[in-house]
């Protein structure tokens, strides 16, 4: 057999084999959880950020979530994860829930409930990860407010840390 019949019979292998997953995917998560999984919004570290959090979730796997907060309004949000795709997933959703919101309505509004409703819920065994995006995103909130509280406190601390 030729060296170009190989690679075909290999890459129609792989095809299949995705499609296969993908088809997988589809039967247990919603479009929502998909999208987000293959391409999460603010999937980043932001620099000197003005609330920060990073929590170990049930599972052992970690969020760490960034707030850059201007007149109590969230200008800009990240997070990142060494988590699963539903994991980023969810701290996909808590970012976007957040982000334009003032501190009191992102606080009221970011719950795991309001996560697992926007993404189209999640199967039982998944629900821990939005618990722990919004976990990781009131934490980041109290952070801010402690912030405010004791601005002096901001020069020593560092983003990573635990
Ligand atoms: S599997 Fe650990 S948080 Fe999603």
């Amino acid at each position: 057999m030729s060296q170009n019949n190989n690679n075909e019979d290999l890459e129609k292998f792989t095809r299949e084999l995705q499609e296969q997953i993908m088809n997988q995917l589809r039967q247990q998560y919603s479009p929502a959880v998909i999208e987000r999984w293959q391409n999460p919004r603010n999937f980043k570290r932001l620099d000197k950020p003005d609330g920060y959090a990073k929590v170990k979730g049930s599972c052992g796997d970690t969020m760490e979530m960034f707030l850059k907060i201007k007149n109590d309004q969230i200008t800009e949000c990240g997070f990142f994860t060494d988590g699963c795709g539903t994991t980023i997933a969810c701290g996909s959703m808590a970012t976007e829930l957040a982000e334009g919101k003032t501190f009191t309505e992102a606080l009221a509004l970011v719950s795991a409930d309001e996560i697992l409703k926007r993404l189209g819920g999640l199967p039982e065994a998944d629900v821990h990860c939005a618990q722990l995006a919004a976990e990781t995103m009131r934490r980041a909130l109290a952070d801010y407010l402690f912030q405010k509280k004791h601005p002096w406190k901001k020069m020593y601390r560092q983003p990573g840390e635990e």
